[in-house]
């Protein structure tokens, strides 16, 4: 692995906002960028943000271990699906969202889809609980779901459409309270 040439000068690029000797601060972004460049986080892809930042390899495979917004495995090559399995989203049916990704890409979390499409998996609360139940696809969030709508999105993303995320309009009280 090894960053394109627009890639290394966006991480140089980064690196220089933190002072001398504190550049493993950017270790997130970097992380993220890989990610962005590779689909999912690789052993090779984490040893060159490791070597990049003058990190141990274990310090670095320690935060890409600790946020669920880094994958280690492979993920579709269409989508990822997270669904947010915490109390809000659970007790406005999340199980029903569950079921789809279940019954339409793989019976179990991080597998992916008969034609790689897509892959899924159960996160904890993603601060969108006033729209629960939720997921997130990529950087979107999808709320308000249902299993049809959920299954709705599959399909048309399968088609290659984008669908439009949201509506996040929960957290907004129309009224005073
Ligand atoms: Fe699902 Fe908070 S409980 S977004």
């Amino acid at each position: 692995f090894a960053f394109t040439d627009a890639n290394k000068a966006w991480a140089e690029g980064q690196m220089t906002k933190f002072p001398e000797g504190r550049q493993a601060s950017a270790v997130i972004p970097l992380l993220w960028r890989a990610q962005e460049q590779e689909g999912w986080l690789t052993r090779p892809a984490i040893e060159y943000v490791a070597k990049f930042l003058g990190m141990e390899y274990i310090r670095v495979l320690e935060v890409a271990t600790f946020y669920f917004m880094f994958q280690l495995q492979p993920v579709g090559s269409v989508a990822h699906i997270q669904v947010c399995g915490t109390l809000s989203c659970m007790i406005c049916n999340a199980e029903d969202l569950i079921s789809v990704c279940k019954d339409k890409i793989a019976p179990k979390p991080h597998q992916l889809s008969a034609d790689g499409k897509f892959s899924w998996e159960e996160v904890e609360c993603l601060g969108s609980c006033a729209n629960a139940p939720m997921a997130q696809i990529g950087k979107d969030y999808y709320e308000d779901l249902t299993a049809e709508k959920l299954s709705d999105l599959i399909d048309r993303m399968a088609a290659g459409e984008v669908p439009v995320p949201g509506p996040q309009n929960g957290r907004f009280a129309s009224e005073p309270l």
